[in-house]
């Protein structure tokens, strides 16, 4: 609920005054429903607590970073540390040899690791790294895919030149056929092939990548000397030990990589095999920030963590329990939930929602029960939730249908969403 004394509503009319929009990006005005907070004083674990301290068991994860818990004890002081005796300097540590030592033998099919703070600079480099190697133009991309927010891929085309999207070809996720139209279409001019891990696009279901569309992308690549990249900036780390796609035996020749690869410290990466090494070394890529060592300590950490726990399963298993107990109690309440993706990165979309209105009231009467879920993007798992949480969630979520049956025939539609449906460029 905004109280309009509340200091979340307070923070909200100074940044209109100094913030563009009030705010940016994906936490600008407008995009979730009005009773969410727009401004965190602080996370603890799988929990959240909003700036009128309020506490939410975050089912967002911050949009992925947060993979082993807010604060994690383990992963803060080795970021601590380093920081003590130095993040930023003139040159990297001899962290940035040990964690691209830590990735290459993580990653099935990584040679080599450079790094850089967004997933935006990973997928960029990616790019730029396979027009080097090939010396040609054309990136092939599904349909409503994200890769970021560069001119080349941001999906709202506000400033952005047509040029900047330029040889550029779009197929369907898992259609086959459209994938080799596009390569026809490239003739010899492709650089690279583009693929998310699974299909995670906001809005619509998700689907799991099929066997052959991923084979048939590697095929290609092979077939025209082009590079196969997979986008594991968001889904890296919650699938697999590995590059999301080592699940389905298909090896990317670059992947990339950010989000929760330090647990929530600005850290991205860009992983490639010795056929992409030579044009890696080509290309000029750097940043203020890229060598800094506190995030490559927190990095490590996590990668340890990554190795020696069994969080993937544990996190996995509280998905599940998670997804069949929802299922169960919208069939109760009599409504047709539709949970898709992996259940460690779950969306929910009601049927008969067009607008979103039934989404938007469910996730309000959640966040109304102290869980923070999102009415049209994926969510996350972390290894910090328990199953307690889980079972706080599924109370929430039964009071949430309950409400929601109730609300349902008053809704009125969700404004200002229109402009972010996705458009297939
Ligand atoms: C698949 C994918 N690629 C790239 C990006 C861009 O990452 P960043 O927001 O860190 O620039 C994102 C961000 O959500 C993403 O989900």
């Amino acid at each position: 609920m905004t109280h309009s004394n509340s200091r979340d509503a307070e923070l909200r009319a100074r940044a209109e005054a100094v913030i563009p929009g009030g705010m940016y990006g994906h936490q600008s005005t407008g995009l979730l429903p009005d009773d969410y907070p727009q401004f965190f004083a602080r996370g603890q674990g799988a929990h959240i607590w909003d700036v009128d301290g309020r506490r939410y068991l975050d089912l967002m994860c911050a949009y992925g970073p947060n993979l082993f818990g807010y604060a994690d004890p383990g992963i803060d002081a080795a970021y601590v540390r380093q920081l003590a005796l130095g993040d930023t300097l003139t040159g990297p540590t001899a962290l940035i040899v040990e964690l691209a030592e830590a990735f290459v033998a993580l990653v099935g099919h990584a040679d080599w690791a450079m790094f850089c703070k967004n997933g935006t600079d990973a997928t960029t480099m990616a790019l730029t790294t396979a027009r080097a190697h090939t010396r040609r133009r054309v990136v092939i991309r599904a349909k409503g895919a994200y890769h970021g927010a560069a001119p080349w891929c941001v999906p709202r085309p506000a400033g952005t030149i047509d040029s900047d999207r330029s040889h550029q070809i779009f197929c369907d996720y898992n259609d086959v056929a459209s994938l080799e139209t596009a390569v026809a279409q490239a003739g010899d001019d492709l650089a690279c092939i583009f693929a998310a891990p699974f299909k995670h696009d906001a809005f619509i279901d998700q689907a799991e990548p099929g066997p052959a569309y991923a084979r048939r992308a590697r095929e290609l690549c092979d077939a025209t000397g082009a590079l196969l990249v997979v986008d594991d900036v968001r889904a890296g780390l919650r699938l697999a030990r590995d590059c999301s796609w080592s699940k389905i035996g298909v090896q990317p020749d670059l992947s990339t990589w950010g989000k929760c690869i330090a647990n929530g410290h600005g850290l991205s990466a860009l992983l490639g095999n010795d056929k992409a090494r030579k044009a890696a070394a080509a290309i000029y890529v750097t940043g203020s920030f890229w060598y800094q060592a506190a995030p490559m300590a927190a990095a490590l950490e996590t990668l340890r963590l990554v190795r020696d726990t069994d969080y993937l399963e544990q996190i996995t298993a509280l998905g599940e329990r998670l997804r069949a107990g929802l299922a169960e109690r919208a069939a109760v309440a009599g409504f047709s939930l539709r949970q898709t993706g992996p259940a460690v990165m779950p969306l929910f979309l009601f049927d008969d929602d067009p607008d979103l209105r039934r989404g938007f009231c469910f996730a309000s009467e959640m966040l109304e029960r102290g869980v923070y879920t999102h009415p049209w993007h994926n969510m996350f798992l972390c290894a910090a939730m328990t199953p307690a949480d889980i079972e706080t969630a599924l109370d929430a979520a039964e009071g949430a249908f309950a409400a929601l049956k109730r609300q349902a025939p008053t809704l009125s539609p969700v404004p200002k969403l229109a402009f972010l449906t996705p458009t297939a460029r």
